[in-house]
């Protein structure tokens, strides 16, 4: 895998970086956001719901009693990580992290500073890649496989547009019963023409980006009993306190989330 942090093309952690205010981004990924923020305006606001859905669908798990968490597609930190939200809920919580970006490779180190009970740890793997995830001896140091793991894909799948079928099954399939999925996906159901406008500005630019309708999300969750309230925007997944949304707000965020059991 090339472990080197490529300048000269705008790889979608550090846009992302860009649309969340903060500043692991380069020249050719601000250009890329900027083309992106002119068609899809509400983009910032739909990092920020993703980053408060990771939030609040981590403090579920850790309630329904999940110790250990695998976070693929991480993305460059930013407060409050992972491990921080869960290890809060219960310190002695345990969370290895996978992401493809060299640049997240380089802020690891950022990322495993935890409680001190618990455990944290990176692997630079490709999501498409199951195996070479799931048998890295990282993982097998940090997760015990053979009980139950949370695992979050938050905004991921739009960054994976074939074989996601086997990629979920070779990824469900390892886990134990009690376990759960996490996702975050993008979706063109709320405003069609700026999601198909941005996935074009990202493909010219070398960045695979799909899409999905709500069926298709829902689809990824196939074996598993969906937790209420089922697929929903993830400002709208269990959001007790969210305050006033205008009107556009689920076409600005333009994801769908959910999180599954495995039974
Ligand atoms: C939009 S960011 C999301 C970050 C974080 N999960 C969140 O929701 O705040 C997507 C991340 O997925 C990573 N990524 C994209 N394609 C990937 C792949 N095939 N395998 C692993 N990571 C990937 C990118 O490097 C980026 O860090």
């Amino acid at each position: 895998m090339d472990g080197k942090i490529g300048l000269g093309q705008p790889h979608s952690s550090r846009m992302y970086d860009y649309f969340l205010g903060g500043k692991d981004n380069y020249e050719v990924d601000r250009q890329a956001a900027a083309e992106v923020l002119k068609v899809w305006p509400g983009i910032r606001t739909a990092a920020r719901a993703n980053r408060q859905f990771m939030q609040r669908s981590t403090r579920f798990l850790v309630d329904m009693g999940v110790r250990q968490f695998l976070d693929i597609g991480t993305g460059i930190p930013t407060e409050p990580n992972l491990h921080q939200i869960a290890q809060r809920g219960e310190p002695g919580a345990r969370v290895v992290y996978v992401d493809n970006d060299p640049l997240v490779l380089a802020h690891a180190r950022a990322l495993m500073t935890g409680s001190g009970l618990g455990a944290t740890t990176y692997i630079h793997g490709d999501v498409t890649e199951p195996k070479s995830i799931l048998q890295a001896p990282e993982l097998g140091e940090v997760l015990d496989l053979d009980e139950p793991v949370g695992l979050s894909m938050i905004a991921l799948l739009h960054f994976v547009d074939s074989g996601t079928e086997e990629i979920m099954s070779a990824f469900v399939d390892a886990l134990a019963p009690g376990s759960y999925l996490v996702i975050c996906t993008a979706t063109a159901d709320f405003d069609p023409e700026q999601v198909a406008t941005a996935r074009a500005i990202y493909r010219a630019r070398g960045i695979t980006a799909q899409e999905r309708t709500h069926d298709e999300v829902t689809g990824l969750f196939r074996g598993l009993d969906l937790v209420e309230p089922g697929v929903v925007p993830p400002h709208r997944w269990r959001a007790d306190q969210m305050t006033e949304v205008s009107p556009s707000y689920d076409a600005d965020v333009s994801c769908y989330a959910g999180v599954a059991r495995k039974p």
